[in-house]
């Protein structure tokens, strides 16, 4: 948790209400917490399902990891407390984003549960929907995308997921997918199928 460390702040309420924005926007604001090692296929299911919405009429928007660690974070690292603080500005911003009523999409390693579960708390039922993609290491470091996992082997990177640092599964998400067999395709199209068949989009 962190401190709380202004005094004599109180919070001020519009008079337009998330309701209403939802209405105007005919969807359910939400947060999809996407959660895997890198190179899961978060950031690519990501993008494909934020596209896919807003062809069909919705507002989604994705928070990246690789971005967000350009500004809002860029003062962050990798050790566990860093990446705990990471998480827990995003989960606020995500927070934010789902109160103005848009589908948002974070796509984030978030590695420990306790940190995933912190967010889930600050929002409300039916808000956060997690979503683990799962692939195994195998499956990772052979993609390698960004060449990290060969640097993370050789020493060249501390603390990296998968190798030397740990990424906790979650328990009970709300979705799985299973990027070890699907392709980009499936993962988005399930993804999609489920906000569509719970209700956030298509109302
Ligand atoms: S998190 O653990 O705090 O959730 P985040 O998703 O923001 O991580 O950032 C992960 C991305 O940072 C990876 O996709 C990778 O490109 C890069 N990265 C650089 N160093 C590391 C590291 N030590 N562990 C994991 N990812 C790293």
């Amino acid at each position: 948790m962190a401190e709380q460390k202004a005094t004599n702040i109180t919070w001020h309420a519009g008079h337009v209400t998330r309701a209403d924005r939802e209405t105007r926007l005919g969807q359910k604001g939400c947060t999809v917490w996407l959660t895997g090692l890198s190179g899961s296929g978060k950031s690519t299911i990501a993008v494909a399902a934020e596209k896919q919405l807003v062809e069909g009429g919705a507002l989604a928007y994705v928070l990246d990891g690789d971005n967000v660690r350009h500004g809002l974070n860029k003062n962050l690292g990798f050790s566990p407390e860093d990446r705990t603080e990471n998480i827990r500005r995003i989960g606020e911003v995500a927070k934010l984003f789902t109160d103005a009523g848009v589908i948002v999409f974070t796509s984030f390693i978030s590695p420990y549960r306790a940190d995933r579960d912190a967010v889930r708390a600050v929002m409300a039922e039916g808000d956060f929907i997690e979503v683990y993609v799962s692939a195994s290491l195998d499956t990772c470091e052979s993609r390698d995308v960004k060449g990290l996992y060969a640097k993370a082997r050789k020493g060249e990177i501390p603390e990296f997921t998968g190798i030397s640092a740990p990424y906790e599964a979650p328990e009970r998400p709300e979705l799985v997918l299973d990027t070890n067999g699907q392709t980009v395709e499936e993962s988005t199209r399930a993804l999609v199928q489920y906000l569509h068949d719970k209700g956030y989009v298509g109302r």
